[in-house]
């Protein structure tokens, strides 16, 4: 068995038994959105054979199971990072385990800088498209023709869909845009942004990317929603830092928390 089945099982044994159709992944300061599952069984990452442990402060580390709104979802509170280990496949283990325990459907969530002045720090911002032009792609060195894999549609239409009806039944702004993904761990310069900026970039991270590509390798519906943290570096004065990203995203964890109950609400109809 591979370490994802072995962590199957182990979860399986703690009591995840049935189907977990969803799945949430939550970046840096936000994990009181995990607030909204009900029922929780918690499970810290340093238990899960094989799972891969964040080393960056404002992340949980934990995996949280149970139904958000009634249908059963599976919780990431906390994430790998490219620039932890320098392994672009870092959330491969993680993702299988998703898929291996029914997750169709992934919900990924991160902090930003934005790129664009009409999305301003605070703002909640649905993902349309990513552009990578790093080099990096987790299924480098993935065997067989699973690996090709069209991104076309990444970032699904009718959950994009779902969630900007979720927006305004919770009469909240909510931006759409274009992430562009930067290895980290240091910011970007001015330039970088502003070649960003010309590339057709509204937002620029460290994560997301990464997942998207390893989500859709198994088959995974996604979607994410990125809280603007701050400006990108050279459209203000400010220099973008982890303390200041991490206390915009932990104030907008309850927006975050408002998005998702009106979404998996409108589930209800559909599913
Ligand atoms: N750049 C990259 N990642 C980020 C930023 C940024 O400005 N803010 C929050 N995450």
């Amino acid at each position: 068995m591979d370490n994802a089945g072995i962590a199957a099982t182990y979860l399986r044994d703690r009591g995840l038994t049935g189907s977990f159709r969803h799945g949430l992944v939550l970046g840096s300061g936000l994990s009181a959105v995990a607030e909204l599952v009900k029922d929780p069984i918690t499970v810290a990452y340093r238990d899960i054979p094989g799972f891969p442990r964040s080393n960056v402060t404002g992340h949980a580390g934990q995996l949280i199971a149970g139904r958000i709104e009634g249908f059963p979802a599976l919780v990431m509170s906390g994430r790998s990072h490219y620039y932890e280990s320098g392994n672009i496949a870092a959330m491969r283990m993680p993702l299988e385990l998703f898929a291996a325990l029914g997750v169709d459907n992934l919900l990924l969530t991160s902090s930003a800088g934005s790129v664009n002045r009409d999305i301003a720090p605070g703002q909640l911002c649905i993902v349309r498209d990513h552009i990578n032009m790093t080099g990096l792609n987790p299924l480098i060195g993935e065997p067989g023709d699973e690996r090709f894999v069209p991104m076309n549609a990444a970032y699904g239409a009718k959950l994009r869909a779902r969630l900007k009806r979720a927006a305004t039944e919770a009469s909240m702004r909510v931006s759409e845009g274009v992430y562009m993904f930067f290895p980290g761990p240091t910011f970007e310069t001015p330039a970088e942004v502003k070649a960003a900026k010309v590339l057709g970039a509204d937002l620029v991270g460290m994560s997301v990317v990464p997942e998207v590509v390893i989500a859709r390798r198994f088959g995974m519906e996604t979607a994410a929603v990125s809280v603007v943290t701050n400006y990108a570096a050279g459209l203000d004065a400010v220099f973008p830092g982890h303390e200041e990203t991490k206390r915009m995203a932990s104030d907008r964890a309850l927006a975050f928390r408002r998005l998702f109950t009106h979404f998996f609400k409108g589930l209800g109809d559909v599913m």
